[in-house]
């Protein structure tokens, strides 16, 4: 069965005796096996895989064009520059991607939208958040019987996703695949790449303790009736007030002024400027409701 978060999102899962239990809009569904392939991995143990991976943060921008080439490239400096086209419907676009950054960088997010502008005239553009793992390799696997993880693509998604569904095809049904050591969720990491382990760490205490404090001159932190909130003042004066800690492992979140959105520093969940959920590993909202 396919969960497909646009219509059903999944919210939680249980262990039963022979199989699982998964809560999708409030709905129940039994199933033997489940594959958990939303990106971040919320339902895992939050000690665990936060601890192995960061997310990044990359910069993308759309232009139309009158013509597509059949090309892609990307660079192998840095920063990393990719480029290719798109085409959706009559409309055809040049898309280009500059620079990535920690998440716990997203203060500078305004700077970082301002280099793309400066390359390219744009008709659109956007951030686009990646997970990458300690030693570079994706978490493709079973964490418990009848329960996989595909994830941790380290921005190569298109690729180890067709991947990863070969792989848990074949362990669905039982049969050996040749890939499952190498990116098994339990594999040993080499010492040298563990020393990515502290800066992964320290990264999301920092965002932890400062919250998103220093995101923009708009934003004010306070507290209504004892509740820690987030208020945005948009241009027009209109207040936007929304919980301050992010839902997954409390967090600090930041004011995204170009995307007008609230993003949490730690494991890249997002909120809409009213704060409701649009991107995990956060599943619940940051929506403020006065008590009456
Ligand atoms: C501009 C651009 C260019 C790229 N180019 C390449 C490339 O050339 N080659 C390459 O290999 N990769 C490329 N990538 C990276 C690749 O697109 C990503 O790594 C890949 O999409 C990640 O796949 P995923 O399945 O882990 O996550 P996603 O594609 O994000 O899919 C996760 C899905 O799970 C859903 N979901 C999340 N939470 C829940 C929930 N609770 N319940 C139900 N559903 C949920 C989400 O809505 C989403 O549909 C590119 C990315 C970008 C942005
Ligand atoms: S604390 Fe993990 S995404 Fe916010």
């Amino acid at each position: 069965m396919l969960f497909r978060s646009e219509h059903s999102k999944l919210e939680s899962f249980d262990k039963l005796q022979n199989g699982y239990e998964a809560i999708v809009n409030g709905h129940t569904i039994k199933s033997k096996k489940l594959i958990l392939a939303t990106h971040y991995p919320y339902f895992i143990f939050p000690l665990e895989f936060p601890l192995k991976s960061h997310i990044e943060v990359s910069y993308l921008g759309a232009k139309k064009v009158s013509k597509i080439l059949d090309f892609s490239a990307i660079n192998i400096d840095k920063p990393t520059i990719s480029m290719r086209y798109h085409k959706d419907g009559e409309n055809l676009y040049e898309i280009i991607v500059y620079n990535s950054f920690m998440s716990s960088n997203v203060s500078d997010i305004k700077k970082n939208f301002d280099e793309l502008k400066k390359r390219e005239e744009l008709d659109y553009i956007w951030s686009n958040n990646d997970i990458m793992t300690n030693d570079f390799m994706p978490f493709i696997g079973s964490i418990k019987p009848g329960l996989y993880l595909a994830t941790g693509y380290n921005t190569w998604g298109m690729t180890n996703g067709i991947l990863a569904g070969r792989m848990i095809a074949n362990m669905v049904l039982g049969k050996r695949d040749e890939y499952e050591d190498l990116f098994s969720l339990k594999r040993i990491i080499n010492l040298s790449k563990i020393l990515r382990f502290p800066v992964d760490v320290s990264a999301s205490i920092i965002s932890y303790i400062k919250g998103g404090k220093s995101c923009s001159d708009r934003v004010k932190y306070t507290t209504i009736d004892g509740v820690n909130v987030a208020i945005y003042k948009d241009e027009l004066g209109i207040e936007h007030t929304v919980l301050n800690r992010c839902p997954h492992m409390k967090c600090g979140i930041c004011f995204n002024e170009v995307e007008k959105t609230w993003d949490c520093m730690c494991h890249g969940s997002r909120f809409d400027l009213d704060g409701k959920c649009i991107e995990g590993p956060a599943n619940y909202d940051i929506i403020y409701k006065k008590e009456c």
